[in-house]
């Protein structure tokens, strides 16, 4: 029972519920917008957290959707306010997004607490707005009911569907191969993007949003269906209605986040082939809400789950095809018996009862788990000398050829570097051989940009290669694909072995046994490590040097370390 409860007023009526000259200001200089004297009588305040900006084209449309959840709100009995907070544009910003989800999510937890509000709707689409928006929110535990703003309408370029982020990657390897012109490659542009919404792969975004969906913060069939379906709008005006009884019934964020809850997100990510990602993100909301979630948690739960989805970048289908075959709930359902049926989600019932409805309407979409698309769907956790606190890799988007793997080491020690070398015909590389790239990681980018699908040589291309072993402590987009080794840990820039590799060193990649192996003794490792010297960082001052001292590894989330954790919703001290 919160401390609101237990007196039986809301935490509002600490702003709104007096007589004396604070409550006179609180209520008066709201009264500015044209409210009426009872909407401070008493009831649910929803604050409707906002990530719209037109830099953030996913969000783009969300000023629409809010008005939609404050009809919900208004109709269930509750006071809608909406506030802004830091948008996370992932096209635009840079050096990567990452850099600030945990500065937005700093500011959704301190806008939350100091306002007058009893229970929060987040609106998030774009990649990093889901988990900044979720771990601000798990870091205060008030009722939080989550909507994404929902995918874009498949891509569709000369009568073919094409896939956001996906067919960026090919075209742009197809017009280094000469397969494809500049003129077509510009033409595509419009095609690729043609409504509201986030990206219609299972990238980061539609990842994120089944995750939430899965974790029962989200009412049931969330994650899929399109921006622009009318359904959208109704599920926003629903959320609106549930987020007022949720106050009501005091159902906090903290009684839907179990451990439970994130098992099953792990283990529907796998089913989904959802986005590497993903990992990092849950670790870091798991680290807010207080559940002990391990990287090891993704192997051993995801190992045996097959991936039913067939969609880009692991298949050939878009996210409206996913909407048009059931959704998330039918995965959900498909995998009642391996995940936790009987937890609680947002809307008061158990998953199991959520989706018993659910019906799967297109089986070359959604495959049954007895003949699913792919046997291999979770995230595999690499160990070894390479990456002795872990690294990551995503089986359904490799190459099956790939995952045994020995080879000699092309070393990239920046993303400049890389971009200088690659392409220069003198660079000793083949098909065989491993790209890594180093000081792309949390401290090293900064903000571990996603730039470990790095592109392959161009007179590989032009031999017809197409995949080649990758690794570095960068993360990837969802959206992208290929034998990618991501987020090694420690990262190279604060001291980790990946920092120690050199052209000519051979390494041995088996994601079967979940080895990552370096083969150079440890002798000559330690005598690189007293040549070592750490990159020099050229931003002094300000947030982001403030990011590179806190921020903690990939395998612990990235968060920044002093905001791990829940500090409860307590009502501030007053202000006058
Ligand atoms: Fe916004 Fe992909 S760029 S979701």
């Amino acid at each position: 029972m919160s401390e609101q409860k237990k007196q039986g007023v809301l935490r509002s009526q600490s702003w709104f519920g007096g007589d004396d000259k604070d409550s006179f200001i609180h209520r008066s200089w709201m009264k500015n917008q044209g409210y009426p004297s009872d909407a401070f009588d008493g009831r649910p305040v929803i604050g409707i957290c906002n990530t719209w900006s037109e830099l953030t084209p996913c969000n783009a449309h969300f000023r629409d959707l809010a008005e939609m959840v404050k009809r919900g709100v208004l109709e269930a009995g509750g006071f809608p306010v909406e506030f802004p907070v830091m948008s996370l544009g992932e096209t635009n910003l840079r050096p990567t997004a990452m850099l600030f989800r945990n500065l937005a999510s700093m500011d959704v937890e301190e806008s939350i607490r100091a306002n007058p509000i009893d229970g929060v709707v987040l609106l998030t689409g774009c990649d990093k707005t889901t988990p900044a928006l979720l771990m601000g929110a798990a870091s205060v535990d008030l009722p939080t009911i989550v909507l994404s703003g929902g995918p874009m309408l498949n891509g569709n370029y000369r009568g073919k569907p094409i896939g956001s982020g996906t067919d960026v990657w090919k075209f742009s390897e197809d017009v280094r191969a000469g397969r494809m012109t500049s003129a077509e490659f510009k033409q595509a542009e419009s095609c690729m993007s043609r409504s509201s919404g986030h990206c219609m792969t299972m990238g980061t975004a539609s990842t994120m949003a089944s995750m939430v969906e899965s974790l029962g913060v989200t009412l049931p069939g969330n994650a899929a269906i399109p921006a622009v379906d009318a359904r959208r709008k109704l599920q926003a005006q629903l959320t609106g209605r549930r987020i007022v009884d949720m106050v009501k019934e005091d159902l906090k964020l903290s009684k839907v986040l179990t451990r439970e809850a994130f098992e099953n997100a792990i283990m529907v990510n796998g089913a989904i082939g959802g986005s590497t990602n993903a990992v990092i993100h849950l670790l870091a909301i798991a680290g807010r809400i207080g559940v002990d979630m391990r990287l090891s948690d993704w192997d051993r739960l995801g190992r045996d789950i097959p991936c039913l989805l067939n969609l880009m970048p692991s298949g050939q289908y878009l996210m409206e095809d996913f909407y048009y075959a059931g959704g998330l709930p039918v995965i959900i359902r498909d995998l009642l018996g391996k995940i936790h049926g009987d937890v609680l989600t947002v809307t008061g019932a158990t998953m199991a009862v959520n989706v018993a409805e659910a019906e799967n309407f297109n089986t070359e979409v959604i495959t049954p788990l007895a003949q699913p698309f792919k046997e291999e769907g979770g995230i595999a956790v690499l160990h070894g000398n390479l990456s002795p606190r872990g690294a990551v890799i995503k089986p359904s988007a490799a190459s099956p050829e790939l995952m045994q793997h020995r080879g000699r080491a092309v070393v990239f020690n920046s993303i400049e570097h890389y971009k200088e070398r690659v392409d220069d015909p003198a660079l000793d590389i083949d098909a065989s051989c491993i790209m890594v790239l180093q000081n792309c990681g949390p401290q090293g980018y900064p903000g571990m940009a996603e730039v470990g699908n790095m592109g392959l040589p161009k007179k590989l291309l032009e031999q017809g290669v197409r995949d080649m072993v990758r690794i570095s402590d960068a993360r990837m987009s969802g959206t992208a694909y290929g034998t990618v080794v991501l987020h090694v840990a420690p990262e190279a820039a604060a001291g980790g072995p990946l920092a120690l590799v050199r052209d000519g060193d051979f390494i041995e990649l088996d994601v079967e046994g979940r080895r990552l192996h370096l083969e150079v003794s440890d002798e000559e490792l330690e005598r690189r490590r007293a040549e070592w010297k750490a990159p020099v960082q050229t931003m002094v001052g300000g947030y982001q040097s403030m990011y590179i001292k806190h921020v903690m590894q990939a395998d612990e989330g990235a968060d920044l370390d002093f905001l791990v954790g829940c500090r409860g919703s307590a009502v501030p001290r007053e202000s006058h």
